[in-house]
């Protein structure tokens, strides 16, 4: 059976140079905010049984995330804030008993993938080592921990940059913040460390020498992709983090067989899944948690909001938002329309400037609109949700439809058309 391993992931930092009210990691890359991907990233590699958020700064807007998102995590108050030792040791009551492994990770490292985790959790066991980090090579390697090794190339110590001596500044091989510990044998650092260092503050890196000390082993496993470690400080770096996150999922979709007509105008999220030969269009914005099948034509200036799942040979054309909606098999949804909270057959003709109208502003309610199989709405109609529109009926132009539409029917609502006849020369003289 796989060993389960338990994971403490530090977010309690204030994150200053956001320039932000909100807590750092709740900063979002497609609408999915920094601590869910990491979240992510540790669940994906189906090891983690547990999940230790320490939270401060806007402790509760995190809590409340965190609650809603995720049922393996719990969230641990680290207050004041005194370093990165001091906060993983908030979960150590919590893990008193237990006799398995503990990964140690920052909430702000979105780029950091399952599979890599994976591979580091793999070396770790493969080492036998008590204790193993990651690090990674940096050219330019100001203002992380540096990895010194010994004369033999062993892993001897983490040294802070303001800790470090000029030789110890010039290594590149840099801490990355990730941390696998065998529980049991390498947890009792945490009673002996102090704060005596330039910045006073529980350094959670001298695990490593505490370890080297007490006869354990302990290694660093470099990470093949440095960009992997890119933490997030500020509204750059997230703008940064995003157009690489954009890229990788790009270069996905194109191996899958999706056709990106100008991938530089196209952003689509990690959490979306698209099938071969579907085409999208420039200047798409896909965000959240995605399905789009074989054949669909995106765009051209076309969003998906999240929880979408279009069949096949859907069009979405431009100017149309949908979002929380299931659109089946040859539906067209092709110019200017907002379908929200929607189930749409097979079949289906959605006329231009179509609105299904979900959203009570006073009661901050939501509600559903149903269209069956083969049923079709004229130009500049408005569902008015709750409303079912029956197999096959049709929509006319202009309509207002607040009732269900039986299958079959027309559902019109319109004033009668007046004409006055010479109305220029009337209004001329
Ligand atoms: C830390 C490492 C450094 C490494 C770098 C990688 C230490 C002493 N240094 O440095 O070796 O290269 O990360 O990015 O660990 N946090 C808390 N509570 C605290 C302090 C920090 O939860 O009291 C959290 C922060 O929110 C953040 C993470 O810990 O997610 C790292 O903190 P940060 O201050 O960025 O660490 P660095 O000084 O950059
Ligand atoms: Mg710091």
């Amino acid at each position: 059976m796989e060993r389960k391993i338990k994971s403490i992931i530090l977010a309690a930092g204030k994150g200053t140079r956001m320039k932000s009210e909100k807590s750092k990691v709740l900063h979002t890359i497609f609408n999915k905010e920094l601590l869910g991907y990491v979240l992510d990233a540790v669940n994906n590699t189906g090891m983690a049984e547990e999940n230790f958020v320490i939270v401060g700064h806007q402790s509760e807007a995190v809590e409340e995330f965190v609650k809603n998102n995720y049922a393996n995590a719990k969230c641990r108050l680290q207050s004041p804030q005194l370093g990165t030792g001091h906060a993983a040791f908030q979960a150590y009551d919590d893990l008193k008993d237990f006799d398995g492994e503990v990964l140690i990770l920052c909430g702000d490292t979105p780029l950091l993938t399952s599979e890599t985790l994976t591979k580091f959790i793999n070396a770790h066991r493969e080492g036998q080592a008590a204790l193993t980090v990651m690090s990674a090579i940096f050219d330019d390697p100001t203002n992380y921990g540096r990895i010194v090794r010994d004369e033999n190339g062993n892993l001897k110590a983490i040294v802070e940059e303001k800790d470090a001596q000029d030789a110890q500044k010039k290594i590149k091989e840099i801490n990355t913040g990730v941390y696998l510990l065998d529980w049991k044998r390498v947890s009792p650092s945490f009673l002996e460390m102090n704060a005596d260092n330039a910045q006073h503050e529980y350094y959670l890196t001298d695990i490593v020498k505490w370890t080297i000390k007490n006869g354990l082993k302990a290694q660093s496993y470099v990470l093949e992709n440095n960009e992997e470690s890119f933490g997030i400080n500020s509204k750059k770096q997230l703008a940064q983090a995003t157009k690489i996150l954009k890229e990788r999922v790009m270069d996905k979709l194109f191996a899958a067989g999706v056709t990106i007509v100008d991938p530089d105008t196209t952003y689509i999220s990690p959490d979306t899944q698209i099938e071969p030969d579907t085409i999208i269009y420039p200047c798409t914005y896909i965000e959240g948690k995605n399905k789009i099948g074989k054949n669909c034509k995106i765009g051209p200036f076309a969003r998906l909001r999240g929880d979408v799942e279009l069949g096949d040979f859907v069009k979405i054309g431009n100017f149309v938002e949908i979002k929380k909606s299931k659109i089946k098999n040859h539906t067209n949804v092709s110019h200017l329309s907002y379908v929200g909270d929607s189930d749409l057959g097979s079949n289906v003709n959605i006329g231009a400037g179509t609105i299904t109208a979900n959203y009570n502003h006073i009661t901050k309610e939501k509600f559903n609109t149903v269209i069956e199989n083969n049923a079709s709405t004229g130009s500049n109609s408005v569902l008015v949700a709750p409303v079912k529109i029956g197999e096959n009926a049709s929509i006319g132009a202009g309509s207002v439809i607040s009732k269900d539409v039986d299958a079959n029917a027309l559902g019109l609502t319109r004033a009668p058309l007046k004409i006055f006849k010479d109305w220029f020369q009337k209004v001329k003289k």
